[in-house]
């Protein structure tokens, strides 16, 4: 009987190693799943690339709300990646786009995730 025992608890010790291995690939896979654009972008537009210095949420400064960009950009169904890549032409308000062009400089360094980040954060104001 305890022999069995002994041979039992052999067994469960396999059987637990064994279910460790998968828990690690996912637990990798989670940590992607857990990536949340808005936060990204959000963290983006308020440091590395100085958006927030120019766009507030809801109130126009010295470039249009995030909400109206956000809106407009719905409505016309715009291309805000496109856009601070230089590859569109301004919708919101073309008479400043002198103004938002200077940052075009740090957009185009941005790589695709992080523009989509950008995007992400925008359009996440429209849900308020
Ligand atoms: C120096 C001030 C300034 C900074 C900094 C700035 N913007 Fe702007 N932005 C403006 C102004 C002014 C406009 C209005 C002109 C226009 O619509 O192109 C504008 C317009 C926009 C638009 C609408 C473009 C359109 O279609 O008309 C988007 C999107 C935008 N900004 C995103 C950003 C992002 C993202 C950043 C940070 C990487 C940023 N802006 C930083 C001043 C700024």
């Amino acid at each position: 009987m305890s022999k069995n025992l002994i041979v039992l608890f052999v067994l469960l010790a396999i059987v637990s190693c064994k279910k460790e291995t998968p828990k690690n690939t996912e637990a990798t896979t989670e940590v992607s799943e857990d990536y949340d654009p808005i936060a990204f972008g959000r963290e983006i537009f308020e440091t590395k690339g100085n958006c927030a210095s120019c766009h507030k949420p809801d109130q126009k400064v010295i470039g249009p709300s995030i909400m109206d960009i956000a809106k407009i950009y719905k409505e016309q169904n715009g291309d805000i990646v496109a856009f601070l890549k230089g590859k569109a032409e301004p919708i919101v308000d073309p008479s400043q786009y002198e103004v938002m062009k200077t940052n075009f400089a740090i957009t185009k360094s941005m790589t695709d995730e992080q523009l989509k980040a950008l995007e992400a954060y925008f359009y996440s104001h429209l849900k308020k």
